[in-house]
């Protein structure tokens, strides 16, 4: 069992050698989330709340659908630039990695790595669990550990004490960040820095704006995984949370948003209909999006300006031939953050 500082507040779950602290927000802070988000206009649910179990399973399944060419690219990028992406580690250097969907991503990182320690923070349990076990399975002597939490909401690390002085480098691949609006990206970024430390690095993927025709195929792939994923997110709000909802009354649609850089993914309301929820009915107009997610696009200069406000700066680049997708390595900029700045 491991221990915990003093702030800790919830327990934890050991399985195959892995060990899982839950910090998931409890109900009431979902509901609040729900409420808040289905107040705004257009409507928008939180983005963590479609990782549930099916929901975790389904965006795996996304990262294997031919549309969906970010993994497949960031993983070789990976595999192919892993002694130089952390070359300026030192032996015993933490990963903390934020959103730990992949086995895979990772274990390139670790090999590189003299005598590292892993942290996996996601906000689903049961993916930290299952990616978990099996890469302690693969790296049995690197020590290991899970935190069930929103890496958007993170005061602080809930390390071991004898973890705490590592060094640290936080990995965010996926292009994950796009989920956060460009404030709250340079919010995000700003808040790594203390939580990674002034000797902590950060590896980031980051997707760029590329053909409209391929992303929207990207985020609506014809399989009709992307669909179901969202979908899964009214599933979710009925069962978890006793929503009285039609799935079956909302058709998924994403749409790249040249404007704002971004894929817009929703559920439309097909015809006028209710949705209730605890003492809320929400009525949805013919044709009014239910916005499931955003994904933000950055060209390599526009994410730099970004980290820069929020208080990093970029040492390395490695990108694909077509230079679609990168992955940056960022160390504390000497100047303090400053997000007041950054809109698209
Ligand atoms: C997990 C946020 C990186 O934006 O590409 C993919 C989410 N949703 N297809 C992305 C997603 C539907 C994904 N991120």
């Amino acid at each position: 069992m491991v221990e915990m500082g003093a702030g800790a507040r919830t327990g934890s779950v050991a399985a195959g050698g892995f060990t899982v602290i839950d910090r998931h927000p409890p109900a009431p802070d979902v509901l609040a989330a729900v409420r808040e988000g289905l107040a705004r206009r257009p409507r928008q649910l939180p983005a963590w709340l479609l990782y549930d179990r099916r929901g975790s399973e389904l965006f795996a399944e996304i990262c294997r659908q031919p549309e969906y060419t970010l993994t497949a690219t960031e993983l070789e990028l990976l595999r192919r630039h892993a002694a130089a992406l952390c070359a300026g580690c030192s032996p015993g250097t933490l990963v903390v990695e934020f959103g730990a969907g992949s086995v895979e991503k990772v274990s390139p990182l670790l090999q590189a790595l003299a005598a590292p320690a892993y942290l996996a923070v996601d906000i689903s349990a049961s993916a930290l669990q299952e990616v978990g076990q099996r890469l302690q399975a693969a790296h049995p002597t690197v020590p290991m550990l899970g935190l069930c939490a929103d890496y958007g909401d993170l005061p602080d690390l809930p390390l071991p004490a004898d973890w705490a002085t590592r060094p640290r480098l936080g990995f965010f691949p996926g292009s994950s960040l796009g989920n956060f609006d460009p404030a709250e990206a340079c919010r995000f970024l700003a808040a790594l820095r203390p939580l990674l430390g002034e000797r902590g690095q950060l590896l980031i993927g980051i997707d760029q704006p590329r053909d409209p025709t391929a992303l929207e195929a990207a985020y609506d792939d014809g399989a009709g995984v992307s669909a179901a994923f969202a979908l899964n997110l009214l599933q979710r709000l009925r069962l978890e949370l006793g929503a009285d909802v039609d799935p079956g009354g909302f058709r998924y649609r994403a749409t790249w948003e040249a404007d704002h850089s971004r894929v817009a993914m929703a559920l439309v309301s097909v015809g006028p209909q209710r949705l209730r929820l605890a003492d809320l009915e929400v009525v949805f107009a013919d044709g009014e999006p239910l916005i499931t997610e955003y994904s933000y696009k950055y060209t390599p200069a526009a994410f730099l300006a970004l980290a820069a406000q929020a208080g990093w700066s970029g040492v390395d680049r490695r990108c694909d031939d077509a230079d679609g997708f990168s992955v940056h390595r960022l160390q504390p900029a000497a100047a303090a953050p400053d997000c007041s700045a950054s809109a698209v």
